[in-house]
């Protein structure tokens, strides 16, 4: 039984043995003297529906999800917001007035992290996204939320890109383009973010994109964050390029999660620097 203050957290995932989240919002609970305690659990794609029904068993107040489990999960809640069913996975549940509610926290916690680095200048800025996964859907949805001047998207599978902007929320003005067409138009994009694996191990060597040329004051961003400079990112830098890696993403969601949670803005400084010190 938890003392009425108590309240218990989660991850779950698989595997979930090198997340960084319990280390960051133990930190945080720790830092706002509260007596709250997350942990991650490793549940195999067959036992979600126990887990989840253990999680309302046992009394916790809230979990996260990860790979494998975003989309599966949204079966074995009572309700999903807009912007989760939008971008088709929840990351964050939240217990709220004796249900369970579906959120995601990576499309605004990735905004969260862009804004940081432009400010509100992002409202007039030109995007290119390459890839249109589960992580770019995502990101366009919360870049749609925030309102940029133009984003654009392609991908190696064109019909996934036009997928995600036919489902896109708000009047802005979304494209997709083709590779060959996307790369001559590279020196107009004020921001460019690979979501795709290129740049992640196995494939260290290869780059999601060309630096050559990239428009002055360009800010380069990728949602890998292991490693912390993907090769991308490195040429990029070495061209005069601002660059950004997946780490304001993964804070950027906590962040967002944290708040859901307990209604409190969580220190977000302190949160990257307990990431930082903990990847290798
Ligand atoms: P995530 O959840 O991390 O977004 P995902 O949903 O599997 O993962 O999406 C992976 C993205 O990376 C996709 O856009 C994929 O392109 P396709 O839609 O054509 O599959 C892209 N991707 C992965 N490997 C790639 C490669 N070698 N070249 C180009 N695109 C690649």
């Amino acid at each position: 039984m938890l003392g009425q203050k108590e309240k218990l957290f989660a991850l779950l995932g698989h595997p979930v043995k090198h997340s960084l989240s319990p280390l960051m919002h133990n930190d945080q609970f720790k830092r706002f003297n509260l007596p709250y305690y997350y942990h991650a659990f490793d549940v195999a794609p067959k036992d979600l529906k126990d887990a989840v029904n253990g999680m309302k068993a046992l009394g916790f107040s809230g979990f996260n999800v990860t790979v494998p489990h975003k989309v599966e999960v949204m079966k074995y809640i009572d309700e999903i917001e807009e912007d989760a069913e939008k971008i088709g996975a929840v990351n964050t549940v939240v217990y709220e007035e004796g249900k369970w509610v579906g959120c995601n926290t990576d499309g605004i916690g990735y905004v969260a992290s862009l804004v940081a680095e432009t400010g509100e200048a992002l409202k007039d800025y030109r995007v290119l996204m390459i890839g249109a996964g589960g992580a770019a859907r995502a990101v366009a949805v919360g870049l749609a939320r925030y309102g940029v001047k133009e984003l654009v998207i392609t991908n190696r599978t064109l019909s996934k890109a036009e997928d995600i902007v036919h489902h896109l929320p708000g009047e802005g003005t979304y494209r997709v383009l083709d590779k060959k067409e996307a790369e001559k138009e590279t020196p107009t994009f004020d921001v460019i973010i690979n979501t795709t694996s290129i740049g992640m191990s196995p494939n260290l060597e290869e780059t999601p994109w060309t630096v050559d040329p990239l428009k002055p004051n360009c800010l380069c961003s990728d949602l890998i964050y292991n490693p912390r400079m993907t090769k991308w990112l490195k040429e990029a830098r070495e061209k005069g390029a601002r660059v950004l890696n997946g780490v304001g993403m993964f804070v950027g969601q906590g962040s967002a999660a944290f708040e859901r949670w307990t209604g409190i803005k969580p220190d977000t400084k302190r949160m990257t620097e307990v990431v930082h010190s903990h990847l290798k």
